[in-house]
């Protein structure tokens, strides 16, 4: 999709649908109002005969307006003015997108990047249309026969109103929309089901980003032989019961000037479907297990990304992907098992399943000296009741660590919340026969979940983002959020603006 950017009259834009923002009861913003000049009055003759209700997300297209240039002319409320903020913004974005992606036109021109918003630039607002074009464009019909007719829309206009601000919009545009491709891919890893999506499949998709990545991505693959002989018990305990082989997979991008700089490593959860395993999940909802590797599809996301911006960073993408299922050589309750690390685990409960590959993940990762190491995983049904489907659970053994990616989820609107990691927790993870059981019982399930994880993440600052409520809707929406690319992304970004920063200092 491309993103060009236009300043001038926009009354003389020759478009095929010019999509124009509107707040609900309030002067038209700049680009509505030389609209409105242009063609005797009509969007405010509109406005005032109550034929449109700028309400939040509703849209009207007028199929012609005289005296415009554009073919067509597409209305969208933002609301009232004093409750426009970035959910809001992003709502109305989303409106306008799914309203241009239903209508036969290949390309529009958009006025967003004038909506007032505090505390948020030109830039910003440019990448969140491009990141929103991406995401209305999205279908998931490979298992349709009859699929909904395609989008035809590949391109948008920003129109800005000074050249100031042409660049910041470009740039902007640019960054949404690999961030916006990047949610779409790990949308789609999501969305597969178990029985296409296996452990192998996802390695397959690691070597296939590799090959058409032109070098900038090396890909690695360590398969059941691999991880036996390098001690990755932990990690193999889970596929045990499974018919699919478990895999780590390890993608690296060099985009640092120095190639000795230390890396970022994202570590991935990639439970290609988790029944439970022995200690079997009810069956209610189970098919949403197939989300189970979500915080792989996130890192995949994640990689497309970069691949796209090309940052100048170092990152290693680490996907641990294993299948858990019951069968008679699947790992039993009370089982010990002799991770990576060392650490001996009795597992008490087999559905405690994710931080028994990433431990092994985590460990792995100290072989590239990490600058920082953030995991993302659908954990714990508790994150779901701690915090909804709005915020992810984000822990860490670093405070810094902990307000960057704070920060990253605020500026990309793909938002994280602090929960405490204590000493105190820990104890809930002793056991009677092993160094630590895998399960801390019922109370603050999230953070016994992290605390478990912290034992393998003693040699580096480390995070820890639970996306068990952010990364997939249930009901008749159901399917993958591809979050938190967004985050994710944003978080790498804003480290090679700090090594700049550094640069610049010495
Ligand atoms: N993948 C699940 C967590 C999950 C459940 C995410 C539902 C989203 C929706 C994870 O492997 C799991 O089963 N966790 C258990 C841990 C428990 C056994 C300590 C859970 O949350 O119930
Ligand atoms: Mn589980
Ligand atoms: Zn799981």
């Amino acid at each position: 999709m491309e993103f060009p950017v236009r300043t001038g009259n926009p009354a003389k834009v020759e478009s095929a649908c010019i999509v124009i923002p509107v707040f609900k009861e309030e002067a038209l913003l700049p680009t509505a109002s030389r609209l409105d000049d242009a063609s005797e009055r009509l969007l405010a003759q509109l406005l005032e005969r109550g034929d449109f209700d700028a309400r939040l997300g509703n849209v009207q297209l007028i199929p012609f307006a005289p005296g415009l240039s554009s073919e067509r002319l597409l209305l969208v409320g933002l609301g009232k003015r004093e409750a426009c903020q970035e959910t809001a913004f992003r709502k109305a974005l989303d409106a306008a997108f799914t309203a241009l992606a239903g209508l036969p036109v290949d390309e529009a021109a958009v006025a967003f990047t004038e909506v007032p918003l505090a505390d948020r630039d030109t830039a910003w607002k440019a990448r969140m249309v491009a990141e929103a074009a991406q995401r209305a464009l999205y279908r998931f019909d490979e298992f349709k026969s009859e699929k909904a007719p395609a989008s035809r829309l590949a391109s948008v206009t920003l129109l800005v109103n000074d050249s100031d601000d042409a660049a910041a919009a470009r740039e902007g545009a640019r960054i949404g929309d690999a961030v916006g491709r990047g949610i779409n891919a790990a949308r789609t890893l999501g969305n597969l089901p178990g029985n296409v999506c296996t452990p192998s499949y996802l390695a397959e998709r690691a070597e296939a980003l590799g090959e058409a990545s032109g070098g900038a991505l090396q890909v690695e693959v360590l398969d059941e032989e691999a991880l036996e002989a390098l001690g990755a018990h932990s990690l193999l305990s889970v596929g045990r019961g499974s018919e699919q082989p478990s895999r780590l997979i390890v993608m690296t991008y060099q985009g640092a000037e120095d190639a000795d700089e230390a890396p970022h490593v994202l570590v991935g959860k990639g439970i290609t479907f988790d029944t439970g395993g022995i200690s079997l999940k009810p069956g209610e909802a189970m098919d949403e297990m197939k989300f189970d590797m979500c915080g792989a599809a996130s890192v995949f996301g994640t990689v497309e990304a970069v691949l796209g911006i090309r940052p100048k960073v170092n990152l290693v993408a680490i996907v641990a992907a294993a299948e858990n299922m019951p069968d008679g050589r699947a790992t039993r309750p009370g089982d010990i098992i002799r991770t990576l690390k060392g650490l001996s685990v009795e597992v008490l409960n087999t559905d405690a399943e994710g931080r028994l590959v990433l431990c092994d993940a985590l460990t792995y990762a100290e072989r590239f000296t990490p600058a920082s190491v953030v995991d993302i995983a659908t954990l714990t049904g508790a994150c779901i009741i701690a915090l909804g489907h709005h915020a992810t659970g984000l822990l860490a053994n670093d405070d810094d660590l902990a307000l960057d990616l704070l920060d990253a989820g605020e500026a990309a609107w793909d938002r994280a919340w602090h929960l405490p990691l204590w000493d105190e927790y820990q104890e809930q993870l002793d056991s009677n026969f092993a160094d630590l059981a895998n399960i801390g019982g019922r109370p603050a399930g999230t953070i016994t979940a992290a605390c478990f994880l912290a034992r393998f993440a003693d040699s580096f600052p480390w995070a820890h983002l639970d996306i068990a409520g952010t990364a997939w809707s249930s009901g008749k929406q159901k399917g993958a959020s591809g979050r938190p690319v967004g985050l994710l992304t944003q978080y790498l970004l804003d480290r090679e603006a700090d090594a700049v920063v550094e640069t610049e200092a010495e």
